[in-house]
């Protein structure tokens, strides 16, 4: 579906750095790693961590929540964004998705900000950017903060400002009060397991860092001020990390390559809705999406099954948080409905999208896709 491309560059960089016998979380490669990726995002800081979920924790704990604080966050993302929010003794307070990119519906945002909302968490979905410029604005008059979360967007761009006299592109990761990502396997950039946070602010900078190993003190070692985890990367990772790394601008124009052709072979089988790529992103189509229009008497399973019988495999979209069993039961969004995530998840799936994919398997599917669809 979408394994990692692993070279022998990435086999050197391991072995040179395991010859070393910095092999845990001390050693130069996991500065080097979160510098590099800091100012590839165009930010002052960045703190490296174990997973993408973890990241995500490291951020919200960073906030400060009090119990019953409110971040306001989509429906139609993974139970991490949830999670992070819920550990923190946070309330997640949900929207829609947009029924265009399938990232957060912006216009429902207004409504849902109270008194005791602290901050907007957005998801660049599949690798498409969130329409930022309404966030910022509604985080800006209302004192919240951003947490931005760009697992799936690495490379993405945002066309910041498209309604003033200077707009400017600005890549996922560069927007938030703290900017998480995940470099699990399948994502465009892997470390094996592994995360970063980025934010500009110092002071946030020395608490994720602090989160991140178990609030050690400079002061007395294991005297501890606060509760803190152990998320760090190890010293490996990070030298996966930099081998990846080398080769940015090549991943980004391969996953873009892969979405754009996925769309032009795709356009005009009746049943099916593409990606779209608003003129404000350059999306990263980390994962190629499709969603079937119930008109095909189809869903996303019934035609996975039917991939899968042509050789085909394929995954399915999220399950809203308004859906998922571990949230309910905690008497979470009892009664709400998300009826755009809802459609979604039944009938959205997605289609190899991995970096090794070639033009040869790439138009198997796409004729896989017509045969089951025609
Ligand atoms: C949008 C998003 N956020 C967070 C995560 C969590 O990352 P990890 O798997 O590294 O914990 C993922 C993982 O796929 C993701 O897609």
């Amino acid at each position: 579906m979408n394994e990692p491309h692993l070279t022998d560059r990435e086999v050197e960089c391991v072995a040179a750095c395991v010859k070393t016998g910095w092999v845990s979380s001390s050693g130069p490669l996991i500065e080097e790693f979160e510098q590099k990726w800091g100012q590839y995002c165009g930010r002052q800081y960045a703190v490296s961590v174990c997973n993408g979920t973890a990241a995500l924790q490291t951020a919200v704990a960073g906030l400060r929540l009090d119990a019953g604080d409110e971040v306001i966050m989509p429906t139609f993302t993974i139970i991490s964004c949830a999670s992070a929010i819920l550990y923190d003794a946070g309330t997640p307070v949900l929207v829609d998705a947009d029924p265009r990119t399938w990232t957060m519906n912006v216009e429902q945002i207004a409504n849902k900000i109270t008194s005791r909302t602290k901050a907007i968490m957005v998801v660049h979905i599949y690798g498409h950017p969130v329409d930022m410029d309404p966030i910022i604005a509604l985080a800006d008059r209302h004192g919240l903060a951003i947490i931005e979360d760009a697992a799936e967007a690495h490379g993405a761009e945002y066309l910041a400002g498209r309604n003033t006299a200077s707009p400017q592109w600005k890549r996922c990761g560069s927007f938030g009060t703290a900017s998480c990502f995940s470099f699990y396997a399948n994502k465009l950039i892997t470390t094996g397991e592994g995360g970063m946070v980025l934010t500009d602010d110092p002071k946030l900078a020395d608490r994720f860092r602090s989160l991140r190993n178990l609030y050690f003190q400079p002061e007395r070692r294991f005297a501890h001020a606060e509760l803190g985890f152990n998320f760090r990367l190890t010293n490996i990772q990070a030298a996966l990390g930099l081998a990846q790394f080398e080769r940015m601008d090549q991943i980004v124009a391969k996953e873009r390559w892969i979405g754009h052709e996925y769309t032009k072979r795709l356009e005009g089988i009746p049943g099916l809705q593409l990606p779209v790529e608003e003129s404000w992103a350059k999306s990263v189509y980390w994962m190629y999406g499709v969603v079937l229009s119930k008109d095909t008497g189809m869903d996303a399973l019934g035609f996975a099954k039917k991939m899968a019988d042509r050789g085909v495999d394929t995954r399915p979209f999220f399950l809203g948080m308004h859906e998922q069993p571990a949230l309910k039961r905690r008497g979470l969004f009892q009664d709400e409905r998300y009826p755009v995530a809802e459609r979604l998840a039944k009938q959205g799936l997605y289609l190899p999208s991995g970096l090794g994919l070639t033009e040869e398997q790439l138009a198997e599917v796409v004729e896989a896709v017509r045969e089951v669809l025609q």
